[in-house]
């Protein structure tokens, strides 16, 4: 079954910034895949394609069926973006209403909603935060938070843009393990290579709004060349090599 297929997508700016040039991917499900590229390559122009909050030219289906004006609201249940920004995710006072929103939406009970409410933070290591305030949160803090708000519904499709970034390393580790453990289809945006290596079965490599590289994750890292001249490793022994001394060091 195919989670996402897109054809001939292409997206411009209202500024006139060509961000997306005629992109073919396809998602099945259960797979991972990695999104890399520079800055400014089109991923997080492409993800928010996934669910509909932009549209360009071209064919988005999630499952088969196309995001159109029609069918956004239905799919966007289906598909679960943690944007790159968790400032732009985030918009409640206190941590609960933000993790509870679209489960209230779906006019969930109040005992539902508290129940999944704190077991998605205890997934994301924010047990009991429910009573904070948002904005007093550390960076780090609130991406977790981020990630709470799609964890909690249960999507089909989970889309995450540079979900590690501003993680410390243990919350790093755990989130992996926590991606490893849920069976969705995912597509993850990010820069951190080791991670994309641990945890996603296929790769797609975008630079300029196109797709350079795409296929199996083990043949697309194994082009050391391609990712250099794409800017993803400044030196052969970076990310992509055996576990680090430190970790070795410290057992
Ligand atoms: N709202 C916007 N208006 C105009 N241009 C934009 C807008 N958002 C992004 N762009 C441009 O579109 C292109 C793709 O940006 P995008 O954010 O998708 O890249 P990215 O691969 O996610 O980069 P990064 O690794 O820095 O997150 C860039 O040239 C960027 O400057
Ligand atoms: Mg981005």
């Amino acid at each position: 079954m195919t989670a996402i297929e897109i054809q001939d997508l292409s997206y411009t700016y209202p500024d006139g910034r060509v961000a997306l040039r005629g992109v073919n991917l396809r998602v099945a499900d259960g797979d991972v895949l990695g999104l890399v590229g520079p800055n400014g390559a089109g991923k997080s122009t492409l993800l928010l394609h996934c669910n509909g909050l932009l549209s360009g030219q071209g064919v988005v289906r999630i499952f088969g069926e196309p995001i159109t004006a029609k069918t956004v609201q239905r799919i966007r249940r289906r598909v679960g973006l943690v944007f790159q920004d968790p400032d732009d995710q985030l918009f409640m006072p206190r941590v609960f209403d933000d993790v509870a929103f679209g489960l209230l939406c779906q006019k969930k009970p109040a005992e539902e909603v508290r129940r999944r409410v704190a077991q998605a933070l205890a997934q994301v290591g924010l047990a009991g935060f429910q009573e904070r305030f948002t904005h007093h949160l550390s960076l780090g803090e609130r991406k977790r938070v981020a990630i709470a708000t799609v964890l909690v519904l249960d999507c089909d499709i989970l889309l995450l843009d540079e979900p590690t970034a501003n993680l410390d390393p243990r919350g790093r580790r755990e989130f992996e393990q926590l991606l490893a453990a849920l069976p969705q289809a995912k597509v993850i945006a990010s820069h951190d290579l080791g991670m994309i290596q641990r945890l996603c079965t296929h790769v797609a490599l975008l630079d300029n709004g196109r797709i350079v590289a795409s296929g199996p994750a083990a043949e697309v890292l194994a082009h050391r060349d391609l990712l250099e001249a794409h800017g993803l490793q400044d030196s052969p022994a970076s990310a992509l090599s055996a576990p680090g001394m430190v970790e070795q060091l410290t057992g």
